[in-house]
C-alpha cells in the first residue's frame, strides 16, 4: 500500500471547520496572519490581556509549517548551546535556555488550563552520536548546555536498539499531537470581538494607525500586525538574506510494540530524529531527516529513500503509513529573527525548534504589544547585528541570491528541453518553447500545465521538486503548486 502524502498531524485531525472572512470593515486589536502555533499562541495570550484578534489563515489551522512538523517540544537547538556561547556570549546561551523553558511550560500551562486533549507527555531528549570523531562535539555541546542552566549531561548511553558513540541527555522536554494542541488553542479565539478565519488569502498590508490588512474576503483594520507565517510576506526585506529555507522530510511507521520514551536527534549530515507518538489511529514511531536546502536538490524522492534506508538499517524493515515534508528557516547565526518595524510584527527562523521558538515569538510578540518587558526580546530583536563568526555562514548561505538569478538570465541556461513531450506524466522540466522559458508539468491523465519560471518573490528561476511535485525557488525558499498558487513564501 502507497503512503499516505499528508502529514500524519493533518490526516488524524478534523477538517476546516472555521468560516472564510466574507465583508470589509471589521477592526481588531490585533491582526495575526497564519494559524500555526506562533498565531495561535499570540492569539490566546492577546485575548486573555482584553485584546481582541483575528486570525487569518490562508487554509486550514495547522496547514502551514506546523501541520508538517514532527513536534518536537525541546530545550535542545540545532544551533548548539556551545555555538551560541562562543558567537553571542554565555549570557545569550543562558537567556535561549531560558526561553526554552518558558516555552515548554507555556505549552504546559495552556494544555492543562484549557484542558486541550492532545496527548502532551514530558519525555527525556537526547542527542547523540554515531560516530567516534563526533564524541568530543557532544561532550562539548553537554558541557554548554549544562552552564546555560539547563537540567543536561553527557551520557555513554541512549535508550535505542543500536550502538552509539555518546549522547546528551537533556530531561523534562516534551511531545504532543499538534493539530490537537492548535484545534484546543483555536476554540479559544472566537468570540468577544475576536475572530478566527480559515480560507483567506491575505494580499497585502499596510503598516500605520490603523494598519490595513486586504484580503481575498474583505479589508480589516488593526492597531497591530503579527505575520505569523514562517516568513514574512511583507516588509522585513533584509531578511529573507539572513535566512535560508531548507526542506526536510518525515515517515511514520506504525509503532512495533516496546520502545524508548523520547525524543533523539543525531549528529549525521543531514542529521536524523525519531520519536514515538499515540494518534487516533494508533501509534506511531516517527523518523524525520534527509534536509536540504529549497531547490537545490534534483532528486528529492532520494530524501525519503534515504531516510527509508536509515529505518532499515536502525529499526529493521518496516513499511511507512505517512511520508511528508515540511519547510525549516534556518537564521545564519542560529536565533530567530523577531520584533517589530512599525506596527507590523514577525517571528521567524525557528530552524528545527518550531514548537518551541514559535511559543516564544508569540509570547514576545504578545509582551512587545501589550507594553511588558521580556528579557529575550532584545536577543532575538530581527534588527540585530551579526554575531562574530556568523558572518562567513552569512555569506555561505546567501550566494544564492543574486547569483542564481545571474546564472539563470545570463550565464548558463537550466533549459532542460526544447520538447515538451520530453516531459512525462508526473514530472516537471523548464523547458524552452519559441525562444521563451517555461515550468511546464504533465499531470498523471497527460495534460500539460504551464507556468512563468520566474519566482514572483524577487525573480530566480524555481525548480522542479519530484517528490512534492511542486515548483521550488532556490534562492529564499518559496513553492508554488503546479497551478501556480504559493505553497510557501516569502513570495505571496
Ligand atoms: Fe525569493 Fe524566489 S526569489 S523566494
Amino acid at each position: 500500500m502507497e503512503p499516505h502524502t499528508t502529514s500524519l498531524w493533518l490526516e488524524s485531525s478534523p477538517a476546516p471547520r472555521h468560516e472564510p472572512l466574507r465583508r470589509d470593515g471589521l477592526h481588531v486589536d490585533v491582526a495575526i496572519v497564519g494559524a500555526g502555533i506562533t498565531g495561535l499562541t499570540a492569539a490566546v495570550l492577546l485575548k486573555q490581556r482584553g485584546r481582541t484578534v483575528a486570525v487569518i489563515e490562508k487554509e486550514r489551522v495547522g496547514g502551514g509549517e506546523t501541520g508538517n512538523t514532527t513536534a518536537h517540544i525541546t530545550e535542545a537547538v540545532d544551533a548548539r548551546y556551545y555555538f551560541i556561547a562562543r558567537v553571542f556570549d554565555k549570557e545569550a546561551a543562558r537567556l535561549v535556555a531560558q526561553a526554552s523553558r518558558a516555552s515548554i511550560e507555556q505549552i504546559a500551562q495552556l494544555v492543562h488550563e484549557f484542558a486541550i486533549q492532545c496527548r502532551f507527555k514530558r519525555v527525556p531528549g537526547y542527542l547523540y552520536t554515531e560516530k567516534r570523531s563526533f564524541v568530543a562535539e557532544v561532550k562539548r555541546e553537554a558541557q554548554a548546555a549544562a552552564e546555560a542552566g539547563l537540567a543536561a549531561k553527557y551520557v555513554s548511553e541512549v535508550p535505542l536498539p543500536f550502538a552509539i558513540r555518546g549522547g546528551v541527555l537533556f530531561e523534562n522536554q516534551a511531545q504532543f499531537h499538534p493539530q490537537e494542541y492548535l484545534a484546543g488553542l483555536a476554540a479559544r479565539i472566537h468570540g468577544d470581538g475576536s475572530f478566527l478565519f480559515e480560507r483567506t488569502h491575505v494580499r497585502g498590508i499596510e503598516d500605520g494607525e490603523p494598519c490595513v490588512i486586504e484580503t481575498d474576503g474583505g479589508k480589516l483594520t488593526a492597531g497591530a500586525v503579527i505575520q505569523a507565517t514562517n516568513v514574512p510576506i511583507v516588509s522585513f526585506t533584509t531578511l529573507h538574506v539572513k535566512d535560508a529555507a531548507y526542506r526536510t522530510y518525515a515517515m511514520a511507521y506504525p509503532s512495533k510494540g516496546a520502545h524508548p520514551d523520547g525524543l533523539f536527534w543525531d549528529t549525521a549530515e543531514p542529521y536524523h530524529y525519531t520519536r514515538w507518538q499515540e494518534t487516533g489511529e494508533g501509534e506511531f514511531m516517527i523518523v524525520g531527516g534527509s534536509d536540504h536546502k529549497v531547490g537545490q536538490e534534483a532528486d528529492t524522492e532520494k530524501c525519503f529513500t534515504g531516510l527509508q534506508q536509515y529505518v532499515d538499517e536502525h529499526f529493521g524493515p518496516q513499511q511507512p503509513r505517512y511520508r511528508w515534508s515540511g519547510q525549516v528557516i534556518d537564521p545564519v547565526d542560529g536565533l530567530p529573527y523577531i520584533g517589530r518595524s512599525g506596527n507590523i510584527y514577525v517571528s521567524t527562523g525557528y530552524a528545527g525548534q518550531g514548537m518551541t521558538f514559535g511559543t516564544a515569538g508569540a509570547m514576545i510578540c504578545a509582551d512587545l504589544i501589550t507594553g511588558r518587558e521580556n528579557a529575550w526580546a532584545e536577543l532575538f530583536d530581527w534588527k540585530r547585528v551579526h554575531a562574530r563568526g556568523a558572518i562567513k555562514d552569512f555569506i555561505s548561505e546567501n550566494v544564492d541570491y543574486p547569483r542564481r538569478m545571474i546564472m539563470d538570465r545570463l550565464v548558463r541556461s537550466n533549459v532542460e528541453t526544447k520538447d515538451v513531450a520530453d516531459v512525462k506524466p508526473g514530472e516537471g522540466k523548464i523547458v524552452s518553447v519559441g525562444g521563451r522559458k517555461l515550468a511546464v508539468h504533465r499531470d498523471d491523465a497527460g495534460t500539460l500545465h504551464a507556468l512563468s519560471p520566474v519566482c514572483t518573490h524577487m525573480g530566480c528561476d524555481v525548480a522542479w521538486n519530484d517528490a512534492e511535485r511542486t515548483w521550488d525557488c532556490p534562492c529564499h525558499g518559496s513553492r508554488f503548486k503546479t497551478t501556480g498558487e504559493v505553497l510557501n513564501g516569502p513570495a505571496h
